[in-house]
């Protein structure tokens, strides 16, 4: 059948768990204390190697996107957020937090989004596997 890879012949039921386990790994990362980031504020946070932007939208919603305008280097979370949208402090490009869309020039490129759940007083985000 296309696209199942043939389990090696040696591969016991504990082996199938492991392998079940590692392709169905979510990679959520604690980013922040939800009380750290009052509604209708942004945050920026440093993942590892990435640069995130961190939203608490009216009503209570979080989002999470890179943190890196997708211009000129501008920090996003140095910008203005107003509802869903957020404006970036050097030329004033707008982004739709909640899908990443570029909304008006001078930016053209969407920037990239990461789901973010809530588990106990902690932010998470969901990094690519
Ligand atoms: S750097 Fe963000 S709009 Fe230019």
């Amino acid at each position: 059948m296309a696209g199942l890879v043939p389990l090696p012949p040696f591969c016991d039921q504990a082996c199938r768990e492991r392998m079940k386990g590692a392709f169905m790994a979510e990679n959520w990362v604690r980013v922040a204390a939800a009380q750290d980031l009052a509604e209708g504020q942004v945050i920026g946070v440093r993942v590892g190697e990435r640069d995130i932007a961190l939203y608490h939208l009216a009503g209570g919603e979080y989002r999470a996107t890179d943190n890196v305008c997708t211009h000129e280097y501008a920090q996003l979370s140095e910008g203005w957020l107003e509802g869903h949208v957020i404006e970036c402090p050097l030329h004033a490009g707008q982004f739709d937090v909640r899908t990443g869309k570029a909304l008006c020039a001078p930016v053209e490129k969407d920037v990239e989004t990461f789901e973010v759940r809530v588990t106990g007083a902690d932010l998470e985000i969901k990094l690519p596997g």
